[in-house]
């Protein structure tokens, strides 16, 4: 049996993957364009595995794709691949449309013709999970109740809006082909292989590089924080037991305020890695100016998963923060692979 995974060298593709080959044997090909937030360090581990296959390409070459498909087989799609971060698509919103509209599309046109060509008992057992964000529900008052799989979809920024459109596009070719898919909505990830652009990685990479820690606006934003490896088993539970055609929503239970999550990274690092000067990291905090159209609150409503497929964190933010912390701390030689280039030249665009 194999699985086919897309985005597999991004940040939850891989601990995806690298969960996935450390729970069972089952094949894994893996397919990721390689854009700057794709690493197949991520992947060392698994370089001499044989079950483990990588190839660089993009999920919108049909070609590809259908070869792919017609060489492994898979029983089952995820799909990880897409252009994930808020801030460049405000400076930069084609490669998003590109990737996750245009991208899901040429892929589901590729994984319909496959799954049409199956005999009866392979196209019983197929699914495709699409991997997609809790943005796609837009922004909460402080006291709306958490987004439940029923709300409105009304996105805010070119990402969520093109997130949006692709798990339009995944519900559609289950209504109108029958094809079996299955959508996740997540809440803010963080863990291991989290690339520096995004706020908890940011911090830590800056803090320890001496250089400011910029808090957009007001830092009252609250998101809703679930350790990416909690994130992989609830992904496997919906493959495993997933209604057909279904959307589940995925959360930490974990709403925090920005500046509460850098002042709790502060705090960790005074304790691990302690200034030289002995002062603490929260003086590196500088309030910078607002992301435009920046969603003032997300949080997710996971009842629906615990209560059907009986699916929960096993991380507190308190646990799961103090790993990730510490997995930064032990692997330097990552980040300083990472920050390299092409990154620089995103955070002087990004803060200058
Ligand atoms: P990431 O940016 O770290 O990784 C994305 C990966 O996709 C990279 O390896 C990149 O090379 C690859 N990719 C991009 N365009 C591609 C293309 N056209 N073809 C093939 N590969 C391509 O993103 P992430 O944080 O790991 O997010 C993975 C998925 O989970 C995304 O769909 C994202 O929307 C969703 N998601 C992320 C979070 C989060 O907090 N990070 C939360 C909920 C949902
Ligand atoms: O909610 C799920 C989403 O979470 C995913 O779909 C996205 O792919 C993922 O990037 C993430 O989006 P956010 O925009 O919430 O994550 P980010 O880490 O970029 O920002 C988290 C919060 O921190 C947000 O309110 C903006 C703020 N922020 C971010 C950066 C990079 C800052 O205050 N300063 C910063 O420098």
């Amino acid at each position: 049996m194999t699985i086919l995974v897309t985005g597999s060298a991004g940040f939850i593709g891989a601990n995806f993957v690298l969960d996935w080959l450390a729970q069972n044997d089952e094949t894994v090909v893996s397919l990721d364009k390689l854009t700057y937030a794709g690493n197949r360090q991520n992947l060392a581990s698994l370089e001499k595995d044989p079950r483990h296959h990588f190839v660089q390409g993009d999920i919108g070459d049909a070609e590809l794709v259908a070869d792919l498909l017609r060489q492994h087989h898979p029983r089952a799609i995820l799909n990880f691949a897409a252009e994930s971060h808020v801030d460049r698509s405000i400076h930069g919103p084609e490669d998003f449309i590109q990737t996750n509209i245009v991208g899901t599309f040429r892929l589901l046109e590729a994984v319909r013709a496959y799954w049409s060509s199956l005999g009866e008992a392979d196209k019983t057992l197929f699914r495709f999970l699409h991997v997609s964000t809790d943005e796609v529900y837009g922004s909460l008052e402080p006291t709306d109740p958490a987004f439940r799989e029923d709300n409105k979809y009304e996105p805010n920024s070119p990402y969520s809006a093109s997130k949006a459109a692709s798990d339009h596009l995944v519900r559609a070719y289950h209504h109108t082909y029958g094809l079996p898919v299955l959508t996740t909505n997540c809440s803010n990830n963080y863990g291991p292989y989290h690339f520096p652009e995004k706020l908890i990685p940011l911090v830590i990479h800056n803090a320890l590089a001496g250089k400011d820690l910029p808090i957009y606006g007001d830092g009252q934003q609250i998101r809703d924080w679930l350790y990416v490896k909690d994130h992989c088993t609830a992904i496997r539970r919906v493959l495993e037991a997933g209604q057909l055609g279904e959307t589940y929503n995925v959360g930490g239970w974990n709403e925090k305020a920005n500046i509460d999550v850098v002042h709790t990274l502060c705090d960790i690092l005074d304790q691990e890695k302690p200034r030289d000067d002995g002062k603490s990291y929260r003086d590196q905090i500088t309030f910078v100016r607002d992301r435009p159209g920046h969603d003032r609150r997300y949080a997710i409503d996971a009842t629906r998963l615990e209560r059907e497929l009986g699916w929960r964190p096993a991380e507190t933010f308190e646990t799961g923060i103090r790993k990730t912390v510490r997995w930064y701390l032990d692997n330097q030689t990552w980040v300083e692979n990472v920050t390299s280039g092409a990154y620089r030249d995103w955070v002087g665009q990004q803060y200058s």
